[in-house]
């Protein structure tokens, strides 16, 4: 058999985790594919896992569906064990899963359940997650199993960028965002690389709901190359990590947002 390495995708029913798992299947990923979402949809035959899958065999890929919130800290150790059983490894981690504000609301008026919960998914399941599998991603290293081991954290321009209508995400991504360093620091000398990518507008689901807000902003010149983000532009930011054509920059933070990093007058 061949050594194909192994990543395990948060959040991969849709959207930016979906275009990252069918990227990564292309270069030669296996894909355990979680998703919230796979819960109740698990076992039917056109459900998004089953579709997912055939998308990736297509590839090459194998595929392992994983359902399971990533916000339950108990269910961390599940997760992971269907990924030991099917695969009997783990190379990469992508942490992608990730919710906006309940509702969008002025900071002034920001709810407690909606900061619970987008901290709960974004910050706390991540940081939890990401730990439990680095102890290991260490272990797969230090017996020279792993594939260039990584984590990739998917955060946002808005762990740095202020949007005071959606406070709790920006403070999540925040927190997501030192969670890379932290755990960069921690894992180089164990020889596993962690990176941030903070996409900018990338259309999806996740902000269809604000889509005539952003073509009108886009248009206006927000957007310095003049257009939404596609998942696939995340998704080839993270191959390109992921294969290791940054090696030697471990906490390296990738912003794929069309320039909106560069500050403008
Ligand atoms: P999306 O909403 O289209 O897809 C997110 C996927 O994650 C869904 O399939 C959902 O079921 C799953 N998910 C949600 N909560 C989960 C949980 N607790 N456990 C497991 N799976 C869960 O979102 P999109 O746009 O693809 O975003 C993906 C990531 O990229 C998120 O972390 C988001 O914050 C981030 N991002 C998105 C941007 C955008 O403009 N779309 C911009 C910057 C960052």
């Amino acid at each position: 058999m061949d050594n194909r390495p192994v990543a395990l995708v948060t959040g991969a029913g849709r959207g930016i985790g979906r275009a990252v798992s069918l990227d990564l299947a292309r270069n030669g990923y296996d894909i355990a594919a979680n998703d919230i979402a796979f819960d109740r949809s698990a076992g039917a035959a056109a459900s998004p896992p089953a579709e997912l899958e055939q998308a990736a065999a297509a590839l090459g890929a194998a595929f392992l569906a994983v359902p399971g919130d990533i916000a339950d800290l108990g269910r961390h150790e599940t997760m992971l064990r269907a990924v030991r059983d099917r695969f009997g490894r783990l190379d990469l981690l992508v942490n992608n899963a990730g919710i906006p504000p309940l509702e969008r609301t002025d900071i002034l008026e920001t709810e407690a359940e909606s900061y619970d919960r987008v901290m709960a998914v974004n910050a706390r399941g991540t940081f939890f997650l990401t730990q439990r599998a680095a102890r290991w991603l260490v272990e797969e290293a230090q017996a020279g199993r792993a594939v260039r081991p990584a984590v990739i954290f998917i955060t946002s321009i808005s762990a740095e960028v202020s949007s005071p209508s959606r406070a709790e995400y920006c403070l999540s991504k925040a927190a997501a965002g030192m969670a890379a360093r932290l755990f960069a620091d921690r894992l180089a000398s164990a020889g596993i690389a962690v990176y941030e990518v903070r996409p900018g507008i990338i259309l999806t689901d996740m902000t269809a709901p604000v889509k005539d807000k952003y073509d009108r902003l886009i248009a206006e010149g927000l957007v310095p190359q003049g257009r939404w983000g596609r998942t696939e532009d995340v998704a080839r930011a993270v191959t390109a990590l992921a294969r290791g054509d940054f090696g030697f920059s471990t906490g390296l933070c990738l912003e794929v947002s069309g320039g909106m990093n560069i500050r403008r007058l």
